[in-house]
């Protein structure tokens, strides 16, 4: 790619997973206890251009052309020191990003956010890195991004517990190979609450791993569901993969609820639309809800029936906003004169 020396732009969209990463074994290294499997979109993008100046004393870091400051932009700049520590080139940088999701959709920004960044960066500054390489260093910023480096559907590898010498590199995501044109797959966003969210995912996950005693048992079973989602993508059954889905995020909310104290993400809004969903599927339609750490609910059916399923869901919210999302690219690089 035509890129400058010292200088990249890169594209990534987010993804939803549609087998959970939920709970890290190692904080620092950003290794999960279980291996995930999402779709990336092909909505709200994230663009991130970084430029090496030398000259600076800091990082400057601003998102839709608004500084960054506190945890946001404290997460960045550590991202930042990891990948001037691997290339050997101490120069600060800036760092411009641009969002499309709408604010505090609940989309995974962090997934796209991160997969751009670490593809900037490291083309920035030099890395040099294959997309597993960039899938690991992604994982680093936030796990789910080390699933947007990819399109379509991809696994992420938990990695083995005693990998070697490194157990960092036994833990990135890959492409799943799947007949997309054949499962015709749409996700309905429906955002009910845009506000932030109280408990941080990764707070969430800490308290689930450290005091639910639902989580060992959710932790088996997602293992156990990724082998049937995996089997319902190859026969693009979305019918299975729908239901797969469903229980294996149900079940993830089940070990927050049993967390002391308990985190809950899920509202009477989120409800609602639930009983919409079972309410479709009564009347034949294919339809399957997941959640993630908030409550907004996206919701699996066939691209054909993805206009009256959003037509149900909209209903149902009304003070919220329904989007139809696809499967989406990859992260890649913009060219320096594109
Ligand atoms: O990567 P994080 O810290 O944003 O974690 C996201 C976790 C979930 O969205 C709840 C599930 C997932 O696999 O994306």
């Amino acid at each position: 790619t035509a890129t400058a020396a010292g200088d990249a732009t890169a594209v990534a969209h987010p993804n939803i997973a549609l087998i959970k990463y939920w709970g890290k074994r190692d904080e620092r290294l950003v290794l999960p206890w279980t291996d995930s499997l999402s779709m990336t979109l092909d909505v709200f993008p994230t663009t991130t251009r970084v430029r090496l100046d030398p000259a600076a004393g800091q990082d400057t870091v601003t998102l839709d052309g608004v500084p960054l400051e506190g945890e946001p932009r404290r997460r960045v700049v550590a991202f930042l020191d990891l990948v001037r520590e691997r290339a050997g080139r101490p120069a600060r940088a800036v760092v411009e990003t641009g969002n499309t999701v709408p604010t505090g959709a609940g989309l995974a920004s962090s997934a796209s956010g991160f997969a751009a960044l670490a593809a900037a960066a490291s083309a920035a500054y030099g890395l040099g890195l294959d997309a597993t390489g960039l899938s690991r260093l992604a994982r680093r910023g936030s796990g789910s991004a080390s699933r947007s480096v990819f399109g379509g559907f991809a696994i992420w590898h938990a990695g083995q517990p005693d990998h070697g010498a490194d157990p960092d590199l036994g833990s990135y995501a890959e492409p799943v190979p799947v007949p997309v044109d054949e499962l015709d797959p749409a996700l309905v966003v429906a955002v009910v609450d845009a506000g932030p969210k109280a408990v941080s995912s990764r707070e969430a996950m800490r308290r689930t791993v450290d005091t639910s005693p639902l989580y060992r048992p959710w932790a088996a079973s997602s293992q156990a569901d990724l082998a049937d989602m995996r089997e319902a993508l190859r026969r693009a059954d979305l019918d299975a993969v729908g239901e797969v889905a469903e229980r294996n995020a149900l079940g993830m909310h089940a070990t927050m609820l049993a967390a002391r104290p308990a985190v809950r993400y899920l509202s009477a809004a989120t409800v609602t639309v639930l009983d919409a969903v079972l309410e479709l599927r009564r009347s034949g339609v294919s339809a399957w809800a997941t959640m993630d750490a908030g409550p907004n609910v996206k919701v699996l059916c066939r691209r054909a029936e993805a206009d009256r399923v959003a037509g149900v869901v909209r209903e149902a919210v009304r003070s919220g906003s329904v989007h139809i999302a696809g499967p989406g690219p990859a992260a890649r690089l913009l060219d320096a004169d594109a």
